[in-house]
């Protein structure tokens, strides 16, 4: 085999696109093909920008349809973001003129992934996002690849490292949402706008990708129930520690017997689970293989270097001829998700109350939990100072969550109640 140069053309210069360059500069030879990569040509919002990297001496271009038109660009990058505009612009041009396609934009593939896998798949060329997904640890990699001799039974994951450190700072400091969220957008942690990480979109496009590659279905981002990280209240957190639990963000996707469940929403966590142990800004993920069992992966899921990493490794998947569909099977065949209908859903709950402290209060509770026929499996009461009543906490055995909302709409009727109650799910991975 002759070794060759190939030019990339790399649209988006934040942190991944300066953090690729800097790659690309120091190890242009980073293929195990003994191939070169160089970058030929850039493109971002603003060319006048202060940025980390040298761009002097590459060709600047305003606009990435351009660049990825461009007869110098060999493969086409995408590290603009977005689901629409000129990331999916651009995206669309380079695979119309055949040009392999590497993106870590995972609003995109969650939103247009069948039919970018189409236009692909017509092409004969590859569109490969490991970026997209945990960053610099290989979530797509393997199961999109190592994983298709077994058949996967449910991932779940913790896949928004923002959401991750402001629960961990707001257990290790004691400090609200708002003040740790305040803490971490000053640090450069999470974004001005903070919504796509704490309202668990971010963790909702990567659980449908996810999902899409574990189950053979086409990546539909409706399917994805999605709940933040934005009402999780310290109380909460401290009440779930008293019970053994903590807090997480889990995102999951799991084959039942009538449809596939993809969602993300807070969940509280046994303090033995591995999943618990996930501090800061870590990603990890729990695969299920009904042969191989339980899988477990924990690593940086953003940051320049590491995601850089998944980018080139990409690339150098495109050197050495990647050929395969790009998700489990050819586009046109991809089925949508049936997703499990709320009917059949069942689960444990932790619900947490605030009552007015007088006779008869729990018994009133425990006549509306009988009655809807959901049985309790823990139980505490514990006055806190400044709650302005007395916090009753009580977790669930498994029952459908249809019944568990009823009597959760029954207990918020009850006089005594002085707000409404917090229901929050226990994790079922
Ligand atoms: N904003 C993401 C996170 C990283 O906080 O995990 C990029 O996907």
């Amino acid at each position: 085999m002759s070794n060759a140069n190939w030019r990339i053309g790399v649209a988006g210069l934040g942190t991944v696109g300066s953090g690729l360059i800097d790659l690309v500069t120091a190890r242009p030879r980073f293929s195990p093909t003994g191939d070169t990569c160089v970058v030929s040509g850039v493109s971002a919002r603003s060319r006048g920008a202060r940025r980390s990297v040298d761009m002097s001496g590459l060709a600047w271009f305003d606009n990435p349809v351009d660049l990825a038109r461009s007869p110098e660009t060999d493969v086409f990058v995408e590290l603009i973001g977005g689901a629409e505009g000129p990331a999916r612009e651009a995206v669309e041009a380079a695979l119309r003129l055949g040009k392999p396609v590497v993106t870590a934009n995972k609003a995109l593939i969650a939103a247009h992934g069948q039919e970018l896998a189409a236009l692909a798949e017509a092409q004969g060329t590859p569109l490969l996002f490991e970026a997209a997904v945990m960053g610099g640890t290989p979530a797509v990699k393997m199961l999109r690849e190592a994983m298709v001799g077994d058949e996967v039974e449910a991932v779940a994951g913790i896949l928004n490292g923002t959401c991750n450190y402001i629960l961990t700072q707001m257990e290790a400091s004691g400090r609200s949402f708002a003040e740790v969220l305040a803490e971490a957008q000053a640090l450069g942690y999470a974004e001005a706008d903070p919504t796509m990480d704490v309202g668990g979109f971010d963790a909702g496009h990567k659980i449908t990708i996810l999902a899409a590659l574990a189950f053979g279905c086409a990546p539909t981002l409706v399917a994805a129930e999605i709940e933040g990280v934005d009402t999780i209240e310290l109380l909460d957190i401290r009440l779930a520690k008293d019970l053994g639990y903590r807090i997480k963000l889990v995102a999951s996707a799991v084959r039942t017997g009538s449809g596939i469940s993809v969602r993300v929403h807070p969940a509280l966590t046994p303090l033995d689970h591995p999943l618990a142990r996930v501090d800061g800004v870590l990603n990890a993920l729990f695969i299920h293989g009904r042969k191989i069992g339980r899988i477990f992966i924990q690593g940086a899921g953003a940051g320049a270097g590491p995601t850089a990493a998944a980018v080139a490794a990409d690339i150098a998947d495109v050197m050495a001829g990647a050929r395969r569909p790009v998700f489990q099977a050819p586009a046109g065949s991809l089925k949508a998700f049936t997703p499990v209908s709320a009917a059949d859903a069942i689960g444990r709950a932790y619900v947490r109350l605030l009552v007015r402290d007088e006779p008869g209060v729990i018994a009133s509770i425990s006549e509306v939990l009988a009655e809807a026929g959901v049985s309790i499996d823990s139980f505490l009461q514990k006055p806190v100072e400044g709650a302005g009543g007395v916090p009753i906490v009580l977790t669930t055995h498994v029952a459908p969550e249809a019944t568990i909302a009823r009597a959760v709409a029954a207990m918020a009727a009850l006089p005594v109640l002085l707000t409404p109650p917090r229901v929050i799910r226990i994790a079922g991975v």
